[in-house]
């Protein structure tokens, strides 16, 4: 009695597989979003919006999805996908993350963070951003137009890569003796590749990436930084942008290679 209870509770289970699999199978018409949903934009609501196609209940399938104005990157044309990208540009987003398979690799790529995290989550941490981030004060659709870009990015077919590690040391309780934080790092703050975040300032720009083509090109001239610039800027920085805040900082030659080194950081 007892082994024949136990097949047919097997062919039961037989049978809720398959119609879980034929469910599956069914495809667009099968997607219950359309039990509380009109159709629009044609094909799969996952397809743009994400969530979970096989459950009525909305808190089921609308875990992990995407909303509306999360979902706009997938029916952009070239004009539009241009404002959040000026947008990424302009902030110097890639001076720390690479984003589209393209950028400086002192901070978590954001092709992969895109895949880990919800819209909102991504959106959560632009405006609330970490302790080693700048916060670039932006408003809501600002927000929106760059999480479509970083979104754009992820799913633009560059394979993500393996990350290093990045540990950013907020304070490690030692007194820092590298020449940064002992002439920048009252005013600024850097993210390097090999000693993780350095100074506390933030009345100066954030400096992570400066020789790189992700830095936001703030030279008046609208060419990119380098050495033989900062050397420039540090001996008189309104020689080289007139009306400059910054005092004179004056490095010897040995600290002056120490700060580039400092400044360099891996790029892919
Ligand atoms: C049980 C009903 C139900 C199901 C099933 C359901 N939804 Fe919804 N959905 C709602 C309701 C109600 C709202 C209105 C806003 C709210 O209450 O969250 C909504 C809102 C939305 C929005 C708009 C959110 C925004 O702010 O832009 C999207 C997009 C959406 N649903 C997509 C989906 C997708 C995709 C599925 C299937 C994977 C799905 N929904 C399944 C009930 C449902
Ligand atoms: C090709 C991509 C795409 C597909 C497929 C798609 N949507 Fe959308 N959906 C969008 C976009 C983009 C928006 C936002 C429109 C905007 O904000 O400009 C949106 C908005 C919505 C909204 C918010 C209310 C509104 O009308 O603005 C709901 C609800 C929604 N979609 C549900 C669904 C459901 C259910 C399906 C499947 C039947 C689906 N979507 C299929 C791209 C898509
Ligand atoms: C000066 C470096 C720097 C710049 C510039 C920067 N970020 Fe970040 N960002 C970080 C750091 C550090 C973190 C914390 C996570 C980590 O260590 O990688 C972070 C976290 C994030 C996260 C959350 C990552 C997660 O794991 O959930 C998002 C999303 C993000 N940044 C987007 C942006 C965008 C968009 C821009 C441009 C508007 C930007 N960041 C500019 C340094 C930076
Ligand atoms: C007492 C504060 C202070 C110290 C110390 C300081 N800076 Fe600055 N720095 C600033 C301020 C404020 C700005 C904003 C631009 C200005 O001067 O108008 C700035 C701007 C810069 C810029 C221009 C960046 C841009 O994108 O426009 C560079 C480069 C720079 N600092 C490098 C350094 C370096 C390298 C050191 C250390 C050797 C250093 N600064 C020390 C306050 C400081």
């Amino acid at each position: 009695m007892l082994f024949q209870g136990g097949k047919l509770v097997f062919r039961l289970l037989i049978a809720i597989m398959v119609m879980g699999v034929t469910a599956v199978w069914g495809g667009e018409s099968r997607q219950l979003c359309l039990s509380c949903h009109a159709p629009h934009r044609g094909g799969d609501c996952t397809s743009c919006h994400l969530g979970n196609p096989l459950s009525d209940r909305k808190n089921i399938a609308h875990a992990g999805f995407r909303e509306g104005k999360y979902a706009r990157f997938m029916t952009m044309d070239a004009g539009q996908r241009k404002v959040g990208e000026y947008l990424l540009v302009r902030c110097g987003c890639r001076r720390c993350h690479v984003s589209a398979g393209v950028g400086n690799r002192v901070a978590a790529s954001l092709d992969n963070v895109a895949i880990l995290r919800t819209p909102r989550e991504l959106a959560h941490s632009i405006r609330y951003p970490v302790a080693n981030m700048p916060d670039f004060t932006l408003d809501d659709g600002q927000i929106t137009e760059l999480v479509n870009s970083v979104l754009a990015g992820s799913k633009s077919g560059v394979k993500p890569r393996t990350e290093p590690v990045s540990v950013h040391f907020t304070d490690s309780g030692t007194k820092k003796n590298d020449i940064f934080s002992q002439k920048c790092g009252h005013c600024h703050k850097i993210l390097t590749t090999r000693r993780g975040a350095l100074g506390k300032g933030e009345v100066g720009p954030n400096l992570t990436g400066i020789f790189t083509p992700y830095y936001p090109g703030t030279l008046t001239s609208g060419k990119s930084w380098n050495i033989s610039e900062l050397r420039r800027w540090l001996k008189n920085p309104r020689a080289v942008v007139s009306g400059a805040r910054m005092q004179p900082v004056i490095l010897t030659d040995l600290e002056l290679h120490e700060l580039e080194m400092l400044l360099s950081v891996s790029a892919i």
